[in-house]
């Protein structure tokens, strides 16, 4: 009902909207519709009251609360089910939670701020107000080898997302790091749940820099990360952007389900910012010196060492300042 009654506030921009025409519309008492403004200018909408004229909504805030997502939201289930919470732990942890409690296809989880947000690797995530800190629950009938490709159908879904919304060359490092000029702008945590011959449920976590001031990084990340807000030089809307994410996971998703890995993984090498690149990888075994050459079929990266071609299945690709948020 909260949702409505903003919506009625919004029908008429810069203007007054009667509490009255409000209450009759959506048959319910004066005061409730008074006790749904105070709800929303709790949330950070600026909303003025006057007598006789009624409510007009001043400034919307950047949240990206379920108000503001799912009315553009044009997919058929990813974000449908959406949960919304102003701080976690880790929206990763959140929706292993609910997709083990039978959260549908496409739940998503997020918010606004992590105090305990995690990366690859076993790292930690910085993750202040303002950056997009989402995790999406994922039901694919696989088997669990092909789970790291779900980690490819993710980064061609961002990336499209961050070209076409920024306007800019966003790449990807191997295998799944929003890269811009050699700094990180995001990553993604995908972790699975399953047994030895099916998958229970994926959780993709995606972490993006969207409306974060450089400042707030810690010292030792500034230089290697950037955010959307720097390349752009202004903020962007959040829910838009959380929008076309969440779209364009779905497409690629069912492009995957449908065509398989060959699609996702050609759209992956159009957009990649490693492959030909001289670089240092560091894997479980060890670190590796060489040129990376190729992606296997299965999402592996392939390595020339001068002579030797390793597959390397995973590890971290240091090339340089731009090496992660950890
Ligand atoms: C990386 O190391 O590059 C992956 C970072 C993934 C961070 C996201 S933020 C939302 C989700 N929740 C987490 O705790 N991690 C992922």
């Amino acid at each position: 009902m909260k949702a409505a009654v903003l919506e009625h506030l919004k029908s008429n921009p810069g203007g007054y909207v009667s509490g009255g025409g409000i209450a009759r519309t959506l048959a319910i008492s004066r005061t409730a519709v008074w006790k749904h403004v105070c709800a929303l200018r709790a949330e950070g909408y600026r909303i003025e009251s006057r007598t006789r004229r009624g409510y007009r909504l001043q400034e919307v805030p950047d949240l990206v609360v379920p108000e503001a997502v799912l009315a553009g939201l044009t997919t058929r289930f990813c974000g449908r089910s959406y949960h919304y919470h102003p701080i976690l732990a880790s929206t990763n942890d959140r929706a292993k939670e609910v997709a083990w409690e039978g959260a549908p296809e496409g739940t998503t989880v997020l918010a606004e701020e992590q105090s305990g947000g995690r990366g690859r690797l076993g790292r930690s995530w910085h993750s202040p107000r303002g950056g997009l800190w989402f995790s999406v629950v994922l039901r694919p009938k696989m088997l669990p080898a092909r789970a790291p490709e779900v980690t490819f159908v993710a980064a061609v879904a961002g990336v499209e997302v961050l070209r076409s919304y920024l306007g800019v060359e966003v790449g990807i490092k191997w295998p799944n790091d929003f890269m811009w000029q050699g700094k990180k702008l995001g990553g993604i945590l995908i972790e699975l749940s399953g047994e030895l011959d099916r998958i229970n449920h994926l959780v993709v976590g995606i972490g993006l820099n969207v409306n974060v001031d450089p400042g707030d990084f810690p010292t030792a990340l500034q230089g290697g990360v950037i955010s959307v807000q720097e390349i752009c030089g202004r903020s962007v809307s959040r829910s838009e952007l959380l929008q076309q994410f969440l779209a364009a996971l779905e497409r690629w998703y069912l492009v995957w389900l449908a065509e398989g890995f060959a699609p996702v993984l050609a759209a992956w090498k159009r957009y990649n910012a490693c492959l030909g690149c001289y670089l240092r990888v560091s894997t479980p075994e060890g670190e590796l010196v060489g040129r990376a050459v190729d992606i296997d079929h299965d999402g592996a990266l392939l390595l020339d060492t001068g002579g030797e071609i390793r597959r390397i299945v995973t590890g971290e690709l240091l090339m340089g300042a731009g090496d992660g948020n950890e």
